[in-house]
């Protein structure tokens, strides 16, 4: 009998076709994700679930899921998902890593440059037709010194395009050896340096107990008076509440976040403040970066389910 697979999330129609080409049976359903209570009364049907960030796969969901073999995150954070709950059954959990490592880094560049140059406020005073051309005075990113906190796959693709626009690149991240930083052409810090030198700090890291709030109050105190601070990673990397403190007393000269401690975030110390560029979790949302996910997740959770492999 063919393997079953539920799509529970938006998901490139990439994915259902190469499902089916393989011989997986697939129900794409990409708005059970959002209710718990149907999914909970559906998951017991599926060898496979594969979805993106809105599902939350928690112990009672893994409970009801008596025949579930593999768990397929089309994307790279795994944090929707009760990973030890998933072991312990031993249902396999993967993610695609690489897929939209490229999207993602682009984003932070991307609000690099928005809040260097107060480009969103700058739009809606322009739309508005006020033409306020001495508002809006920014900075340079040239000759900057950027701190990258998370040299992984992101975090190098984001050096990489630092360096290309004349950045001076310091990263702080355990796992990056000497030897690693001086081909990627950074300087590898610990994170008080980090903190001490940047004129931009972006975060490429998980979140996990040892990430938790790396900005936080006493972190964002010791960095340059004036630096600008970006998170495309994980919201809870950043103090939220200490940071708005930290925009409100000159500090900190700008942030733009993607990510938010609580998501969908409809409220935040954040918002509303000036100089601050916020986007909805939008990392990776490009037309590329969801082929590319969607293609690799299904075919990694096909082979599983058909090869074992
Ligand atoms: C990821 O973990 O891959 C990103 O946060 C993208 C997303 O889920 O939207």
């Amino acid at each position: 009998m063919a393997p079953k697979v539920l799509v529970s999330d938006k998901l490139s129609e990439t994915a259902v076709q190469i499902f089916r080409d393989r011989g997986v049976e697939v129900d794409y359903l990409p708005d059970l994700g959002k209710d718990k209570d149907k999914l909970l009364d559906v998951i017991g049907q599926y060898d496979g679930l594969a979805i993106r960030s809105a599902t939350k796969v928690t112990e009672k969901i893994l409970a009801a899921a008596g025949n579930l073999k593999v768990i397929g995150r089309a994307g790279i954070g795994v944090d929707n998902v009760d990973i030890p709950a998933a072991s312990k059954k031993g249902v396999i959990v993967m993610n695609t890593p690489f897929g939209n490592s490229v999207t993602t880094a682009e984003h932070a560049i991307a609000m690099m440059f928005a809040v260097a140059r107060q480009l969103p406020e700058a739009s809606v005073s322009t739309h508005a037709g006020k033409w306020e051309k001495n508002r809006f005075m920014g900075v340079e990113l040239f000759n900057k010194t950027l701190g990258v906190i998370g040299a992984g796959n992101i975090g190098s693709i984001v050096c990489d395009r630092a360096l290309g626009l004349h950045m001076k690149v310091v990263a702080y991240d355990p796992f990056l050896s000497e030897e690693r930083a001086k081909a990627m052409g950074v300087t590898k810090v610990e994170l008080d340096e980090l903190l001490a030198r940047a004129d931009f700090i972006t975060l490429h890291v998980p979140l996990t107990d040892k990430t938790r709030n790396i900005l936080s109050a006493e972190n964002i105190a010791k960095t340059k008076k004036g630096v600008r601070i970006i998170n495309c990673a994980r919201g809870g990397l950043v103090d939220e509440g200490a940071l708005a403190e930290a925009l409100t007393n000159g500090q900190v000269a700008g942030a733009a976040f993607d990510v938010f401690e609580v998501e969908p975030a409809t409220e935040s110390p954040l918002f509303h403040l000036p100089n601050v560029v916020v986007t909805p979790h939008l990392g990776a949302a490009t037309t590329e970066a969801q082929e590319n996910v969607a293609l690799q997740v299904a075919e990694q959770m096909s082979d599983y389910l058909l090869t074992g492999a």
